[in-house]
């Protein structure tokens, strides 16, 4: 007999605020490094996104009615300091402010994200940006300035959203100029002050808000080896080791796992850390750990002769696209797992992998744990009855929810579930095409129509999970 899900989980959904919000240079809103490099891709414009800033008080009401216990929502940087630091913009200083209240008002626990990859432009104009170090110290001040502001109304901040994919798409999710592109040492540079970054925003949070609960998110994938050979189980350790520990024992045991750091400096690629950011480290431990799940992944012995091959070239893919796994020589190879099907867009879909993550982790760091995404992107189509059947995104979320209960019952201490989107949003790598949302957004990537709001099927499975506390699904 399952124990079920505790009388006070928060059952959630998430967004992001350049993928939703809109606005981008409204309202003294400075640039970010998303608005500009999404003006790149193929779909991008942040300039409306989903219009949520003009809307969030249609979008809240429709989380009320929906029943949702917590909505996760990042704030954006640059729409606070719109040059990275110094004054706040008291425009968007209030947004948030109503937004969070009109939440509360509904009963609505807000997760807030610090940040998600929407780093000032001006803050990339002045020093690079996250190639700097000085960007730590920015953003702390940020976390600080957060803290003091709405810490009185938000229990629960979230540093840095994925680091570990901030790393793995770096050129996607931060601003680095071509000719730096290739090189490898910057790369792990620049994920150590992502790493010291969430380090000092502790140190710095704690001191104006000790009462608040921190934590990092990383989004992760746990990786299967192909065969039960011992070169392949080797590189599955290999990869959860460079893909997923590398970047959570920071945050939850205040160091780097050593063997990550071993194979960093055997490949020449070992970063540079400065004298206090061991202790810092630990100053930045966590008080819970949110994960993003999507999928797992699947790995396959390689040899150091192989070449490299790195994710972020896969982003575009669509369903039997994928030709390009990420290959780091001597380590790991990623493969594609036979047992799995695929979503339209060629990820693996794996409840079960959900459980073994949390299993893992739990047993690994032992702190109460939040799932801060999962859910499917898909080719959701309007009808003419003005509806969305999405039975596959219910079907994907029952399956999630079950993989969830397991992991309960087997003694994982969760106290949230967000489910990936709250409404159709700017996906990060397929634009509108990909929608995640429970609500329907209209608009295409080139025709903005009337962004209108329509429930979908899962709206309404969703608001019954929530109703009878996860029972009924
Ligand atoms: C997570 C991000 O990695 O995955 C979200 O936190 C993102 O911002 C989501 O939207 C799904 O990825 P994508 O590329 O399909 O939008």
């Amino acid at each position: 007999m399952s124990k079920g899900f505790g009388k006070d989980f928060l059952w959630g959904a998430a967004t992001s605020a350049y993928q939703v919000e809109g606005a981008a240079q409204e309202d003294g809103k400075g640039l970010s490094q998303q608005d500009v490099l999404s003006r790149q891709s193929p779909f991008g414009d942040t300039s409306m996104a989903s219009d949520h800033y003009h809307r969030f008080r249609e979008d809240v009401k429709l989380m009320q009615e929906l029943g949702l216990k917590a909505y996760r929502f990042s704030i954006s940087w640059p729409r606070i300091f719109p040059d990275g630091r110094g004054e706040p913009n008291p425009q968007g200083v209030k947004f948030y402010h109503e937004l969070i209240d009109c939440l509360c008002e509904c009963g609505i626990t807000p997760i807030v994200t610090m940040y998600h990859y929407d780093l000032p432009w001006a803050l990339v104009q002045e020093y690079g940006g996250w190639l700097d170090r000085r960007v730590c110290a920015d953003f702390a001040r940020y976390a600080a300035f957060l803290a003091r502001e709405y810490g009185d109304k938000v229990k629960y901040f979230i540093t840095v959203n994925e680091q570990n994919i901030i790393y793995r798409m770096w050129t996607r999710k931060n601003y680095i100029p071509e000719q730096l592109q290739h090189d490898e040492k910057l790369r792990w540079q620049m994920n150590h002050h992502y790493t010291m970054a969430h380090a000092l925003a502790c140190r710095e949070v704690r001191q104006v808000r000790p009462e608040v609960k921190l934590g990092g998110v990383p989004a992760v994938e746990p990786a299967y080896p192909l065969t039960c050979s011992p070169a392949d189980c080797m590189a599955a350790a290999n990869a959860n080791l460079m893909r997923n520990y590398f970047f959570i024992d920071p945050y939850m045991k205040g160091s780097y796992p050593v063997q990550g750091l071993s194979y960093l400096e055997d490949a020449g690629l070992l970063f540079q850390m400065e004298p206090g950011d061991e202790g810092l480290m630990k100053e930045g431990i966590s008080d819970f750990l949110a994960v993003n799940y999507y999928r797992s992944v699947c790995a396959r012995a390689c040899d150091k002769k192989e070449i490299r091959q790195d994710q972020e070239l896969n982003l575009y893919g669509v369903k039997g696209s994928q030709k390009v796994f990420e290959t780091v020589p001597g380590m790991y190879a990623l493969c594609k797992n036979p047992e799995l099907k695929t979503t339209d867009w060629d990820w693996p879909m794996d409840p079960d992998g959900l459980v073994y993550a949390l299993t893992d982790l739990y047993e690994r760091y032992g702190k109460p744990m939040m799932i801060a995404e999962n859910g499917l992107g898909a080719r959701d189509v309007l009808t003419e009855d003005g509806a969305v059947h999405d039975a596959y995104r219910i079907e994907f979320l029952r399956d999630h929810l079950n993989a969830l209960e397991r992991a309960v019952d087997l003694g994982v201490d969760l106290f949230a579930y967000c489910t990936w989107s709250f409404l159709d949003l700017m996906s990060t790598s397929n634009g509108y095409a990909k929608r995640y949302g429970l609500i329907y957004v209209n608009r295409e990537d080139k025709d903005l129509k009337d962004l209108a709001r329509v429930k979908k099927d899962s709206f309404y499975w969703y608001q019954n999970v929530i109703a009878s506390n996860g029972r009924e699904r």
